[in-house]
């Protein structure tokens, strides 16, 4: 199957605008879909009230709760969506749920933890063996492919053990770990298994029952939706456990385990990000639909979506791994045997003998390339291995990246490697570190053509694009949110090159006078992004 990734990056504004940066930093947060963004106007526009009232917008918001948690539930292959919590982020889950598992321990009863956990699947376990006196055990890596060392996890487990607490997929190593063999190891012991999802469910299809487990946690924003955290948990399981709640509140799941007012505005995004998923499953992705047979519906789309993504990716981390072997002095840890991919993400780890991490962060960020450095909170594997200090360089690729990027990525590591500077570089990032040689009037003189003779500019000065930021800022609002005032993409193109230094009064006024029009033609210019496969180069003069 060819995943259509032109097509998929035209869904994400920030992807596809003009003169965008290299994201490799998804790990760390993905990039959104118009469609999530556009959420959260429509949940204010449309239902925006609290829940549990009389009225249209109340209900309308109590429905949209459960069609969102029916979609998550369906992502993550559960049956019941009252098991779909809703919380601020995974770490704040993460401890709500530690600190109710322990009122059902004692002290000596025993944890075990994994030295590969992000410390949101670390610290609120030490926090309640602090707290109440259980005992810590650990699972060890085994150094040579940052694998989980499962005799270890078998040598920690015995009859006190009552949870075993492990992450699916490493936000450092990029391991994908054997959740399904790890719970069924935690059973025997009679002991629970919480799993850490972050960092699978952007990657990989997920189906809580096949692995197994009894609590699992992951975050929105990590799968190109918001910043809403997700807490899926054996419906047995939430109901009996002690929740921290207010008195007046729902003693029954999912709502014993929301404290507060949700993020409704964040979770009906939630919704449209998987509804995204789901597209790219039943547009693109039909090819992997009998590997799917046992799921029918929303499920099974989002299955197929997601396996598409996973084989795209494959592409992706052949391409990557060959430019970092292929690059003296570098050092990868993790999984590079291209046989094995199903046990590994596209997050790739690795330092070099001269540069430190940063160093070389930095350097791709000159380049408007971003990568992490540092531990990414993955404290333990890092001092595992050795590299406390630093850290490692981490390239966490997703689904909208390209062989292009990892290309380009490889140019920009060479350069810094023999020392020389890159030529090209203003052809891929002068506008995000421009100068006054970018202002080019010709620009301008083209809006003017293109609009048909019209520049809401005329009188404002042309000026030194030294405000890059309120530039990039203005793309994005003006395209994007409020759109083109222009009659088309092109015109507004012209407008890009000649952009003001301040969003001064004058300019404001500009805006305001034009966005009832703006607002007219918003459809229409997004729509003429999408049909035009939103190579937006092409759209620039
Ligand atoms: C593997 C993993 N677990 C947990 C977290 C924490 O997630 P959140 O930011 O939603 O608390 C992260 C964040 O990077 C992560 O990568």
């Amino acid at each position: 199957m060819i995943f259509p990734v032109d097509k998929i990056r035209a869904f994400f504004p920030s992807v596809s605008r003009p003169n965008a940066p290299i994201f490799f930093d998804n790990p760390a947060g993905s990039q959104v879909p118009y469609s999530v963004m556009d959420a959260f106007s429509e949940y204010f526009t449309v239902m925006n009230a609290n829940q549990g009232g009389t009225f249209a917008t109340s209900k309308m918001t109590d429905t949209m709760m459960h069609n969102a948690r029916q979609k998550v539930a369906d992502f993550l292959g559960a049956t019941n969506p009252d098991e779909i919590v809703f919380g601020a982020n995974m770490t704040t889950l993460a401890f709500s749920l530690s600190r109710s598992l322990a009122q059902t321990m004692k002290a000596g009863d025993e944890i075990i933890l994994t030295r590969m956990d992000h410390d949101a699947n670390v610290a609120p376990w030490l926090r309640i063996a602090e707290d109440h006196g259980f005992i810590v055990r650990w699972v060890d890596i085994n150094l040579e492919d940052c694998t989980l060392d499962l005799n270890t996890l078998e040598g920690a487990l015995n009859d006190r053990t009552k949870l075993v607490a492990t992450v699916h997929c490493s936000n450092a190593v990029g391991t994908l770990n054997p959740v399904a063999q790890i719970s069924q190891m935690a059973h025997a012991a009679g002991a629970l298994c919480v799993v850490d999802a972050v960092q699978s469910a952007p990657h990989v299809p997920i189906d809580v029952l096949a692995l197994g487990c009894d609590f699992l946690l992951c975050s929105a924003y990590k799968f190109f939706g918001p910043h809403v955290g997700i807490l899926w948990g054996r419906y047995d399981l939430l109901e009996s456990l002690p929740a921290y709640k207010v008195r007046p509140a729902k003693d029954y799941s999912p709502y014993r385990w929301e404290t507060g007012t949700p993020n409704f505005e964040g979770i009906f995004a939630v919704g449209s990000t998987i509804d995204y998923i789901e597209k790219i499953g039943q547009d693109y992705c039909m090819a992997y639909s009998d590997q799917f047979s046992a799921y029918t519906d929303r499920a099974k789309s989002l299955k197929m979506g997601m396996e598409g993504i996973r084989q795209y990716e494959k592409t992706l981390i052949s391409r990557l791994l060959n430019v970092l072997e292929g690059t003296s002095g570098i050092q990868i840890f993790g999984i590079t045997d291209r046989t094995r991919f199903d046990e590994r993400c596209p997050t790739v780890v690795f330092i070099h003998d001269k540069y430190t991490p940063h160093e070389i962060a930095q350097h791709f960020a000159k380049h408007d390339i971003y990568v992490w450095d540092g531990n990414y909170y993955a404290v333990e594997i890092m001092a595992r291995l050795g590299h406390t200090e630093h850290g490692m360089v981490r390239v966490g690729l997703a689904h909208y990246n390209t062989l292009a990027e990892i290309d380009r990525f490889g140019e920009v590591l060479r350069q810094l490697m023999d020392g020389t500077e890159d030529d090209n570089r203003a052809d891929l990032s002068d506008d995000s570190h421009s100068d006054d040689s970018h202002s080019d009037d010709s620009h301008s003189e083209e809006a003017s053509s293109l609009a048909g003779g019209i520049n809401p500019f005329d009188g404002i000065p042309t000026v030194s694009l030294e405000a890059s930021k309120v530039r990039h800022e203005f793309v994005n609002y003006f395209v994007f949110h409020l759109k083109v005032y222009f009659v088309s993409i092109k015109g507004y193109a012209g407008i890009y090159h000649s952009m003001p230094q301040h969003w001064d009064d004058k300019f404001m006024q500009v805006i305001s006078q034009n966005a009832e029009k703006a607002m007219n033609y918003a459809d229409d210019a997004r729509v003429y992004c999408r049909a035009e496969a939103l190579n937006h180069d092409d759209l620039l003069p």
